[in-house]
């Protein structure tokens, strides 16, 4: 199974994935990598591992449209099965969603339905948890439809918040979490534990 993982910042997500396909625990590898940053940590790990990396973004290419049209070429291109957003900020085009059509996953730090929609992201999302008192957050996987941390969630795990937590603290935590978490998961969609549309 081909894997895109399309990332904009640090790419720790990208790399656990990179990881969990290397070693085995995933039987799949990262045939592409897409950020809509051209300075990312992202594209510099894939560089680093020797995995095509694009930086594609609506103002390299005048529109939306445009962007979606090269985005799909590259997938097409790399033959990819799945689509991964491990950290990526923008919203995709409706052409993308529709020709992955339940191929399409993200990851969120925190428990949705709660702590999601936009402008949840980052340390926001972490501020807001400790901000509501839980004593628990932890990390979702769902699939991606047309709004914001909305589509089907596919997998949950919990990560505890403690005393004395700053969204930092937590943040770095979850993130933690999120490395192992995603290879499992990743693991059961390739395994067909979690099906594909
Ligand atoms: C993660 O916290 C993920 O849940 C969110 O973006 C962050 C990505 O971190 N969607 P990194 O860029 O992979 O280090």
């Amino acid at each position: 199974m081909n894997i895109a993982v399309f990332a904009s910042h640090g790419g720790s997500d990208l790399q656990a994935i990179i990881d969990g396909c290397k070693n085995q625990q995933i039987e799949a590898k990262v045939a592409v990598v897409i950020s809509n940053n051209g300075d990312s940590m992202a594209l510099q790990r894939a560089n680093n591992e020797k995995i095509p990396a694009y930086h594609l973004s609506a103002k390299k290419f005048g529109s939306e449209e445009s962007l979606a049209e090269e985005i799909l070429s590259v997938l097409t291109e790399y033959k990819v099965d799945m689509i991964f957003l491990a950290g990526y900020m923008r919203m995709l085009h409706v052409s993308i969603l529709e020709k992955y059509h339940n191929r399409i996953f993200n990851i969120h730090p925190a428990l949705l339905p709660k702590f999601g929609g936009k402008g949840m992201y980052g340390m926001n999302v972490h501020t807001a948890v400790i901000d509501a008192k839980e004593t628990e957050t932890g990390v979702t996987i769902h699939r991606v439809s047309a709004e914001y941390d909305s589509g089907e969630i596919v997998a949950q795990t919990t990560v505890p918040v403690l005393e004395g937590d700053t969204p930092e603290i937590l943040a770095a935590r979850v993130l933690e979490r999120e490395h192992s978490f995603l290879v499992e998961v990743i693991a059961d969609i390739v395994d067909g534990k979690i099906a594909l549309g």
